[in-house]
């Protein structure tokens, strides 16, 4: 038997993602890593890129607000075995890291360190650090980039044969230190035994009192071992957020590049600067969106679509050539193919419409199913409820859902015409083809084909409103007459000559007193 050479199994890869800290510098209560950036927790993004390097343990650093970033840390999908460990006290970066050395018993491989703050870090950037690192076996591996404004990074320092030897911090570096412009990132690659021999030596004898992570850098150049520094010439990709100004221009980035990717995939942005489009959103071809509009959540939007502007839509699928105009809000539900939305309509959760549905103008739905067709086009509500196709239902329309204590159910069948300012109340059923006159209280089922109307009938009164008249004078009452302009300069003049006179009997009145 022929056995095939053993192919040597590659080096374990394990990671530690800090996300302990508060984060003074953002003056804020929550946790620097809970700050969000379109719609997701800062730390999603950092456990997005390194889930696509399938580690083979993660170790993820928490602090402040311990519970809330363990949850997010648990959620991120893809990056198999988490351990969540518990920095108390933050003592620095160095201290963070050295918080996971339990976390590693056992563990034989190179490890990735990165802080949970710095979100558009890719994949590849991070595989680049790995195999560099392999590839030289290095000592410690590390990111650099270069700013021309590096305020608040640690400065790279090299020897005049250009080796790195350290990494200083602002606030401990000299003038001519400062002047580097090789910033650190904050990415390293080390060997599990090697990182964590080295963070037991880190001392806080730095301006800032803490353990700082970069120490080891200047600890293994001490140590002769070789040390790659890998330069990335993105530094936008690298670039941490320390304040809520960072915050903001990294969130009107992700902004453009999201709706960059849409246009560059066929979609329209009448105004690209105000279009909020969520990172799961997907939106079809030559859809057309005007300015001020939010897609969030995992909204779908179909081809051929129209938004015209000022549209706040959150998990809503959208099929193709719907059009939804100005001023309409969408949560949860779902848009057929070919229908017509709003001005300024309101879909709540549950809320399917099947294709060519129309809901106009103020017409507000909740947990409501439109058949192919309807039509609700005017100052409705429509909660708990089925209507069938090719309904048409009238202005003012109400179903009476609740009665104080539990939600009830309508069901209206195909080709219903509800009459406007009718009420439905639930539970009641109107069977196919039914016709509700206008001003109608449907208190019970109406069946298949037929006219309910509850008003009273009409009466007309002929010269009603002349006696009214008459009999208002016979009683002493003015009648309200036309006004023509002549009479109301005249009415004008008598009432403020009026005022004075109450003024003036005003002033009579104090001076008696
Ligand atoms: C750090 C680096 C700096 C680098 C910069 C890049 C150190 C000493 N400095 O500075 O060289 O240029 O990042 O963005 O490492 N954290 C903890 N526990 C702590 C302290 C921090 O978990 O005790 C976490 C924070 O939550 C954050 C990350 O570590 O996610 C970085 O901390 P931060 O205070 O932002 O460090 P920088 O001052 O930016
Ligand atoms: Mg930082």
């Amino acid at each position: 038997m022929i056995r095939e050479p053993a192919v040597p199994s590659p080096p374990k890869l394990g990671a530690v993602v800090l996300a302990a800290g508060l984060g003074t510098r953002m003056r804020s209560r929550r946790a620097k890593v809970l700050h969000e950036l379109g719609g997701r927790p800062l730390l999603c993004y950092p456990l997005a890129a390194l889930a696509a390097l399938r580690p083979d343990r993660v170790a993820i650093v928490v602090g402040h607000q311990a519970d809330a970033v363990r949850a997010v840390a648990e959620a991120a999908p893809g990056l198999g075995d988490v351990r969540v460990v518990l920095q108390a006290e933050q003592r620095g970066t160095g201290h963070a890291v050295a918080c996971a050395t339990d976390a590693f018993a056992g563990f034989d491989g190179d490890v990735l360190v990165l802080y949970g703050d710095v979100p558009f870090v890719r994949p590849d950037t991070l595989r680049r650090l790995v195999d560099a690192h392999r590839a030289a076996d290095a000592g410690l591996s590390l990111l650099t980039m270069c700013f021309a404004a590096p305020t608040g990074y640690g400065r790279i320092v090299r020897d005049p044969d250009g080796r790195v030897t350290r990494i200083v911090e602002e606030k401990d570096a000299t003038p001519a230190e400062r002047a580097i412009t090789e910033v650190n990132p904050g990415f390293y690659c080390v060997r599990s035994s090697t990182l964590f021999t080295l963070l037991t030596r880190l001392r806080p004898d730095n301006a800032q009192g803490e353990l700082y992570l970069t120490d080891i850098v200047g600890l293994v150049a001490r140590a002769g071992s070789p040390i790659v520094a890998t330069s990335v010439d993105r530094p936008d990709e690298l670039a941490g957020i320390n304040t809520r100004a960072e915050l903001a221009r990294l969130e009107a980035r992700l902004r453009t590049e999201v709706v960059e990717r849409w246009m560059a995939d066929g979609v329209t942005f009448e105004d690209p600067a105000t279009a909020y489009i969520g990172p799961e959103v997907t939106i079809g071809r030559d859809t057309i969106v005007g300015p001020n509009v939010v897609l969030r959540g995992r909204t779908r939007i179909g081809g051929e679509c129209r938004i015209d502007g000022t549209a706040f839509l959150v998990d809503t699928t959208v099929g193709d050539r719907v059009h939804i105009r100005f001023g309409s809000v969408s949560e949860g539900a779902s848009i057929g193919d070919d229908s017509v939305i709003g001005p300024y309509a309101r879909l709540r959760p549950g809320t399917e419409l099947a294709a060519r549905v129309h809901v106009g103008n103020f017409v507000e739905t909740k947990k409501a199913k439109l058949g192919a067709g309807t039509k609700a086009n005017h100052l409705t509500y429509l909660g708990d409820c089925e209507i069938g196709p090719d309904g048409n239902v009238g202005a003012g329309t109400i179903t009476c859902n609740y009665d104080g204590f539990a939600k009830h159910k309508t069901t209206i069948g195909a080709r219903v015409f509800i009459g406007s300012d009718s009420q439905l109340v639930a539970p009641v059923t109107v069977a196919d083809d039914a016709y509700v006159g206008s001003g109608t209280t449907v208190t019970a089922d109406v069946p298949s084909g037929a006219l309910v109307v509850s008003r009273a009938p009409m009466r007309v009164i002929p010269g009603w409103s002349a006696r009214r008249r008459a009999r208002a004078a016979q009683n002493g009452k003015e009648p309200a007459a036309k006004v023509t302009p002549a009479r109301e300069a005249v009415g004008v003049r008598r009432k403020r000559s009026r005022l004075r006179g109450r003024t003036k009997a005003g002033a009579r009145a104090r001076r008696r007193h």
